[in-house]
């Protein structure tokens, strides 16, 4: 009885940054929280036209510090955007704490989104531990580790980099912002490196990925900080150990998206004959590049439904959505767990951003990797070498992957041998994945013993 209290007095305060791919994995794991019984605030700011933001989760709060912010504008620097975001966040964070103080649950603790280091301090001012966040996965984290330890530099002097517990790397699979060529790069190297400020800090650090998943790697960075845990893939529960009620989408979508039309289109398709292409919420193709993906999607003469955001469509060739109408659909955003859970989608060809790599496999779809950047490289070099569910398109001199290439690598995985093989391994790792989040699986024991232990330090 006084344990069961003692859960329920427990309040956690999570804030992630504005970004889907980031608040996607957060929310998830609120959501594992308040199945333990904890009470969860999730923190985000909305976009002044907050009524794309649909949110729909009942187990866990959520908290809007502003209607104001936006995404970043044109002439606004990575730095004053960040920073933007920093004032606005601490500012409605404080408000917040004062409000739950009067309550009967003040917060004790704040899960931050390991990008956004100064709430560290910020959730020592107010009286709370603070809990990184990784939404990365560990192979990039370690990456960026190495480097911000000066264990490596830019260019390599060598055509390898090699890591401990990791497999030799070529430039192209570090993360981008590495190869600083922009000033845009540089704020973001700083970002990613930031990191890391607070790495020997506080006890706990969450990663979204799982221990048989990044075996190696996860146990060097363990030899290196101990309580850095696995908590991953952070994918809603109907798609994996069907333990939470009803959990079968993250709940919160920037923007708009049309389930049913999706959904309807590929319940006339036939088993694995959709290819199924997005690349996120933040990557943006150049117009020779959507043209020699639009016309490779054509040539490959398969059905394709493709997400491209509502700011990318103008780059569309003319007339390429009638001429392709009997064969494709393109959607500005769509509910992606529901297509990658559904049998006509064959493969996924994807950027490679880290939630959409976990979704793959955990839903057991092969991919074909076209990185943007970001940590999208890295994921692309483990999807083809290290887990092997795909194969990595190869881009021309100027960096355009070209339609030829295109349909040789759709071809590959939906009639080749090797497609029969990515996915007979992408079904394993979703057998994996599902482990790991069940029943004593390895992030569901760290989940226990990280509850466990906010419950000791509540006492
Ligand atoms: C970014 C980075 O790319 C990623 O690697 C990083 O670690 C987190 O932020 P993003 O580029 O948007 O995110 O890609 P991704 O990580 O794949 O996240 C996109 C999310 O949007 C996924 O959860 C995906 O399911 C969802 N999505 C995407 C939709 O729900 N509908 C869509 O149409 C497209």
């Amino acid at each position: 009885m006084e344990s069961d209290k003692r859960v329920s007095e427990t309040h956690i305060m999570v804030l992630p940054f504005h970004a889907q791919g980031h608040i996607n994995p957060m929310l998830q794991f609120s959501k594992r929280l308040a199945s333990k019984g904890i009470k969860v605030t999730l923190v985000i700011a909305a976009t002044s036209s907050s009524q794309s933001m649909h949110a729909q989760t009942s187990s866990i709060n959520i908290e809007i510090i502003s209607e104001e912010f936006d995404r970043r504008q044109q002439e606004e620097s990575i730095e004053d955007y960040l920073e933007r975001f920093r004032i606005l966040a601490s500012q409605g964070l404080a408000a917040l704490m004062e409000k739950h103080n009067r309550s009967n649950h003040p917060a004790k603790i704040l899960i931050y989104d390991s990008v956004l280091p100064w709430a560290q301090d910020l959730a020592e001012h107010l009286g709370l531990d603070g809990v990184p966040f990784f939404t990365q996965s560990c192979a990039v984290s370690a990456i960026y580790y190495h480097f911000y330890q000066g264990v490596f530099n830019t260019p390599l002097e060598e055509s390898t980099v090699s890591m401990p517990s990791m497999p030799l790397l070529r430039v192209d699979d570090l993360p981008s912002f590495i190869n600083v060529k922009s000033p845009v790069d540089s704020a973001l190297l700083n970002l990613v490196l930031s990191q890391f400020s607070n790495f020997k800090k506080g006890k706990w650090i969450l990663c979204n990925t799982f221990d048989k998943l990044e075996d190696q790697v996860m146990k060097w960075m363990a030899s290196q900080r101990p309580l850095i845990k696995t908590i991953g893939p952070t994918v809603p529960s109907m798609y994996l150990d069907k333990r939470l009620e009803d959990d079968k989408d993250y709940g919160l979508s920037l923007f708009q998206q049309n389930v049913d039309t999706c959904i309807t289109w590929l319940d006339t398709k036939g088993i694995g004959s959709v290819v199924y292409v997005s690349f996120g919420s933040l990557a943006s193709l150049g117009e020779e590049q959507m043209e020699e993906l639009a016309w490779g999607l054509k040539r490959s003469n398969n059905h394709f439904m493709w997400v491209v955001r509502e700011l990318e469509k103008k780059k569309l060739p003319n007339n390429f959505i009638e001429e392709t109408s009997e064969k494709g659909l393109v959607v500005s955003w769509c509910c992606q767990l529901e297509v990658l859970a559904h049998k006509a989608v064959g493969c996924f060809m994807t950027h490679c951003g880290w939630n959409s790599t976990l979704e793959a496999l955990s839903l057991g779809v092969p991919m074909i990797a076209m990185p943007r950047f970001s940590d999208q490289t890295t994921n692309a070099k483990f999807v083809e070498d290290v887990w092997q569910v795909g194969v990595r398109v190869k881009a021309d001199e100027k960096g355009i992957v070209e339609r030829e290439e295109i349909e040789m690598c759709i071809s590959e995985i939906m009639e080749g041998e090797r497609g029969y093989e990515m996915k007979r391994n992408a079904a394993r790792w979703k057998e994996l994945a599902k482990e790991a989040v069940n029943e004593g699986g390895s992030s569901d024991k760290n989940l226990e013993e990280f509850v466990a232990e906010l419950l000791c330090s509540s006492d």
